[in-house]
């Protein structure tokens, strides 16, 4: 069982997308996550099966109160809402301000995904220094950076490597460029930029830029996401993730 966390360094360069396609195609028994502290997308990009918005009421700020009590409904799989994909979706919050009440409950998350019985993908959203996500990243399996490969999205990242440097294990850092399936060069470029800095972060590859196969994983068809680029492309990182997230118990398991 992985808890993997999905960042970004700035912007808005695909994390809830990308989290969307990889749970969407992610060939284990797995759960989305939303606990972007600026607030959830997902209750907004998902459905249920019968076409009707997931519940807002069942989600992050119900196991937080759950979890705050100290007894009785903690675990995750209780407060998961199945999409039309058949992805089961933490409902994260419709708006940052409900959620100052979580206070504690932050520190708490890591062991709720970890007792999770399968896989966890987590949205973190935008990560800054002292950001209340910094426990999930630290005890995640791998934490994943998307980003766009500009000179801007790029420069963001370093920095935020960097800042985050001390507080991320370096075998466990990835790094997604979201980019157009034909460039194959970005992803090299960009793990060449990253080690000679020293950074320690793994290009895992390219989640395909695909308004279609985007707009797929949002409706409520069933089953095509895979025959679009980005479920493609999600098809193949998968792997990669899921290579980086065993990566650290191999490591810990030898120490
Ligand atoms: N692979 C993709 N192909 C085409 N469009 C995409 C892709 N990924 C994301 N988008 C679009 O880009 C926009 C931003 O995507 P998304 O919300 O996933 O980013 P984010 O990093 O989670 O942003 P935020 O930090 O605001 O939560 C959305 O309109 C989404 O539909
Ligand atoms: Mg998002």
């Amino acid at each position: 069982m992985s808890v993997i966390a999905l960042v970004s360094a700035k912007g808005s360069p695909g994390v809830t997308m990308t989290a969307l396609a990889l749970a969407s195609v992610w060939p284990e028994r797995v759960a989305l996550a939303d606990i972007d502290p600026a607030g959830g997308d997902l209750i907004w990009r998902t459905r249920t099966e019968g076409g009707d918005p997931l519940d807002p009421d069942r989600g992050l700020l119900a196991l937080g109160a759950a979890t705050r009590r100290g007894a009785g409904e903690t675990a995750l799989v209780l407060h998961l809402q199945e999409t039309s994909q058949g992805v089961p979706v933490l409902v994260g919050v419709p708006s940052p301000e409900l959620l100052s009440g979580l206070g504690a409950v932050w520190g708490q998350l890591p062991a709720v995904f970890a007792a999770h019985h399968g896989d966890v993908i987590v949205d973190c959203g935008r990560v800054v220094p002292g950001s209340s996500v910094l426990p999930v990243l630290a005890k995640a399996d791998a934490v994943v950076f998307v980003v766009r490969p500009d000179v801007e999205g790029i420069a963001q990242l370093r920095e935020r490597l960097a800042s985050l440097s001390g507080q991320l294990e370096a075998g466990r850092v990835g790094v997604i460029v979201r980019t157009t399936y034909r460039d194959t060069r970005s992803g090299a470029d960009l793990q060449q930029l990253l080690d000679a800095h020293g950074l320690g972060a793994v290009v895992l590859g390219v989640v395909a830029e695909d308004e279609k196969g985007a707009a797929v994983l949002s409706s409520t068809r069933i089953g095509s996401v895979r025959r679009s680029l980005l479920g493609r492309s999600a098809v193949t990182l998968s792997a990669a993730v899921r290579d980086l997230a065993g990566f650290t118990a191999a490591v810990e398991v030898s120490a």
